[in-house]
């Protein structure tokens, strides 16, 4: 008997096309630079292509190199090799570039365009699983177009095989008229595509070398060459326009808020609920209007965010309550705390349970305990403070001399009073009292009460003898 080894699948390289400036967004910055649902669009194929394993991610960049590498790199790859197309002499040149960087590859490539956001991993691996399954030497991507103004077209012989794919700019008028479309995503032999590339002419309208040519020259040399139909145009759509962008983003806007309805959040309005991708809801969580949840914000279950809120990268516990006009970054706030309104946290904000921050406090590097409550009109910065203390309005932590950040240190259990400044580093004790409008600038011990108020003082009839003497001066009574 005769048993067969294991034929292990080919290993995969992947090119993201990203070197263009995208001329019709009319901006400064490169097109893969503009940012859908709070992310850069070159992050999206990144991401998507990540389950399929490639043994390499090649990122041919040219416009703005320096910036959409860095961008890239905010996406956790092993095997990425950035290259770089000086000049961007057409989508063929560009995968000349990456394969040169390749040399020595022997698998399949899959080449994609960095401008194409909804690309789901599953429609890669299926343009993987149909060449392999027809052994092809080139496989694509195709779609059914009403209009297919401005793309590619492909054209099939008599037994519908494709034979080439045709530029709308050097299309004949009939086949202007075929509605099936090339995307732009190719899976294609190693072998097959290197010889093929050295091959290609710029003798095209626009005098580009053409990764589509690479289509026909396989198709002419007899090689099998096979198509995947994909259903939805969006997820395949690449951005060319800001409109596009628009649409797009509208399009992945819904898609989200559908997907957390279906999981049980409410929204008050979800047109005015703008969603990362990275974002995570509980189930009976209500979200009002204009609510912004940006980065790896994860909010728990039963929880209200009242609207205009703007939280990134923010994790709240279970059945907070978010009050008007909350903007947080970076803070890790326990269950059941209440956040607002205009309340501000900032980076390094860790609030446990129950804690409440009222308005028009700001906090930053701050710690706060289990039932603590500032409530307002307070900045805590670089300070940690116990449970169940209360802040009063108007205290302020004096973190930062001129030259450097000194830290506040309060127990549990203390009251701090209203208008009270911490001269850091300082620390309060456990259950101590700060009186209000005290200036503490010595570390306070347990259970004291710290006082550094000027004695009030009494001059009587003051007011009366103001005014006469105003009167007779001609100044005016009264407020005005
Ligand atoms: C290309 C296809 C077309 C297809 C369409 C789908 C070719 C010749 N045509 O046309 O059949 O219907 O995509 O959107 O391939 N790029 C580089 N370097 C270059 C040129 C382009 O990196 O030198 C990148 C661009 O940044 C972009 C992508 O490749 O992300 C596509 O380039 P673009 O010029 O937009 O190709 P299309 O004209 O749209
Ligand atoms: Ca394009």
């Amino acid at each position: 008997m005769i048993v067969a080894a294991p034929v292990s699948p080919r290993p995969i390289a992947v090119v993201v096309l990203a070197a263009g400036l995208g001329t019709r967004m009319r901006s400064e910055r490169a097109k893969v630079l503009h940012e859908l649902a709070g992310r850069p669009l070159v992050h999206y194929p990144l991401l998507a292509l990540r389950p399929l394993h490639p043994e390499r991610v090649v990122l041919v960049v040219g416009h703005q190199a320096d910036l959409v590498q860095a961008a890239a790199e905010q996406v956790p790859t092993d095997r990425r090799e950035i290259v770089l197309q000086a000049e961007q002499r057409g989508t063929g040149h560009a995968v000349r570039c990456a394969m040169a960087a390749r040399a020595g590859f022997d698998g399949d490539v899959i080449v994609l365009y960095g401008d194409v956001p909804l690309i789901r991993t599953e429609t890669l691996q299926a343009l993987v699983a149909a060449h392999r399954e027809h052994d092809a030497a080139l496989t694509l991507l195709t779609l059914h177009f009403q209009d297919p103004t401005g793309y590619g077209r492909i054209v099939r012989d008599a037994e519908g095989r494709v034979q080439r794919i045709v530029e709308q700019r050097d299309a004949t008028p009939a086949e202007r008229a075929i509605t099936e479309i090339n995307p732009g995503f190719y899976c294609i032999r190693s072998d097959v595509l290197g010889p093929l590339l050295e091959r290609l002419q710029p003798n095209n309208a626009q005098g580009e070398l053409y990764l589509t040519d690479v289509v026909g020259m396989a198709a002419a040399a007899g090689r099998r060459v096979a198509s995947v139909a994909v259903a939805d145009p969006d997820e395949v759509a690449g951005i060319n326009t800001r409109a596009e962008l628009a649409c797009l983003e509208a399009r992945m806007r819904d898609d989200l808020t559908q997907r957390f309805m279906a999981a049980g959040v409410t929204f008050e309005d979800p047109a005015t609920a703008y969603l990362g991708t990275e974002v995570e809801i509980g189930p009976d969580t209500v979200i009002g209007p204009n609510v912004v949840l940006r980065g790896r914000t994860r909010i728990g279950a039963g929880c209200r965010l009242d609207g205009t809120n703007f939280l990134t990268d923010t994790a709240l516990g279970d059945r907070v309550h978010v009050l008007f006009g909350t903007v947080s970054d970076g803070a890790v706030v326990g269950a059941d705390a209440v956040l607002g309104p205009y309340a501000r946290l900032r980076p390094g904000t860790r609030l446990g349970e129950r804690v409440h921050i009222g308005n028009f406090v700001e906090t930053k590097k701050a710690v706060l305990g289990a039932g603590t409550k500032a409530n307002h009109l307070t900045y805590l910065g670089d300070c940690v403070i116990g449970p169940d203390t209360n802040v009063g309005a108007g205290t302020i932590t004096c973190n930062y001399d001129g030259f450097k950040k000194s830290e506040t240190r309060i127990g549990a259990r203390v009251q701090i009073g209203s208008d009270t400044q911490l001269v850091a580093p300082v620390t309060v004790g456990d259950d101590a009292y700060v009186a209000a409008g005290t200036t503490v600038t010595k570390d306070v011990p347990p259970g004291a009460l710290a006082v550094s108020r000027v004695p009030v003082r009494f001059i009587e009839g003051w007011t009366e003898r103001k005014r006469a003497h105003e009167g007779q001066r001609g100044g005016k009574k009264g407020g005005g």
